[in-house]
């Protein structure tokens, strides 16, 4: 059955859209099935995303926004390219690694000339294709022709203060934390139900060709990650090589490469909504790697809440990834 969409229409959904420049004037919707809220501008391109032509040779990063997806992507960028940093510095991210429905989520600002889908289509094999879809709403090949998928997850609270930043940065978002957590948890953001895109990943972590680790993990022990990655793609690091490897995936080091930290993308994007430089607000996409930051930027009460609702959404499901 095709996908179908409902219009979200409580007050706080126009408050929401109010507050991010209006971008979601046409409207944000919830599809069936997945109950993923997207704009309502996703439709046109949701049937050519389930139908999109998966190769057995492609390397899947799948991801809900947020959860440690350029840290990966570039990560695995370099694991399937030989460790060639100096490419890597050259070539921005989003040449290298397509996003798949990018064109699709774009409201409000100019759109890239040519359509993600595209761009991931004929990108030269082994493809690497990143997604913050949820299972229901991705390539349906991807089932069955089971490419290597890797999947990230990562801290609510942490996902939340991380997700308002990237408002922020992108859209010129005037939300509290606690606003916008109180949004998160009624699933107005964009990818939103968090924990249903994050149990249905986590239930397939057995499969072989799916490997799931958590943004926490990458924090405690990057190398070990990187192993764990690196033997999934059949991509070993050798030994001599691993300091470089580690440096360059370094907080530091990825905030000043401009290759990954979106800075000019975001100012166009920032131009095209009349918002002043991110610069001058503060902001930046790279904002502050770090884990409990969310602890630190939601009220107790907030905080609460979100622990109540982490825990109802996760009743019975033995998940025991970061919470
Ligand atoms: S997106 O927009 O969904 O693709 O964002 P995503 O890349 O998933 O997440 C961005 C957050 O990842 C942090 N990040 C890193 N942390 C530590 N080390 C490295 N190298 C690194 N690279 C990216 C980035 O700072 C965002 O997290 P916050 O908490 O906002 O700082």
């Amino acid at each position: 059955m095709a996908p179908t969409a409902e219009f979200l229409s409580s007050p706080r959904v126009k408050s929401f859209n109010q507050n991010m420049n209006n971008v979601y004037d046409k409207g944000l919707v919830k599809i069936t099935p997945s109950n993923c809220t997207q704009p309502v501008e996703f439709m046109e391109d949701v049937q050519a995303i389930l139908d999109f032509e998966v190769k057995p040779d492609d390397v899947w990063l799948v991801t809900f926004p947020k959860c440690g997806t350029t840290w990966t992507q570039e990560l695995v960028w370099l694991l399937m390219n030989d460790l060639n940093f100096e490419q890597a510095k050259r070539t921005p991210l989003t040449e290298r690694f397509p996003f798949l429905e990018l064109s699709s989520i774009i409201t409000g600002v100019k759109k890239p000339p040519v359509h993600s889908i595209d761009i991931a289509k004929n990108s030269r094999s082994p493809r690497l294709i990143k997604s913050h879809l949820p299972v229901e709403l991705l390539p349906r090949q991807l089932w069955t022709v089971k490419p290597k998928i890797i999947y990230v997850t990562r801290n609510v609270k942490d996902v939340i203060v991380s997700y308002l930043n990237h408002h922020q940065l992108w859209l010129g978002c005037s939300l509290t934390a606690d606003e916008f957590a109180e949004g998160f948890m009624e699933n107005i953001p964009k990818y939103t139900p968090f924990w249903d895109h994050v149990l249905s990943f986590w239930k397939l972590r057995n499969e072989a060709n799916i490997l799931v680790f958590g943004f926490e993990e990458m924090k405690a022990d990057l190398s070990s990650v990187v192993g764990k990655v690196a033997a999934h793609l059949g991509r070993p690091v050798p030994e001599d090589q691993l300091p470089a490897l580690l440096d360059h995936l370094s907080f530091q080091k990825m905030r000043s490469n401009k290759a990954v930290n979106f800075e000019e993308r975001v100012e166009n994007a920032r131009q095209d909504l009349g918002l002043r430089p991110a610069a001058s607000e503060g902001l930046k996409f790279m904002r502050s790697g770090a884990v409990g930051d969310g602890q630190q930027r939601l009220s107790e009460d907030v905080r609460r809440k979100v622990d109540a609702w982490t825990d109802a959404c996760l009743a019975g499901s033995g998940f025991d990834g970061p919470r």
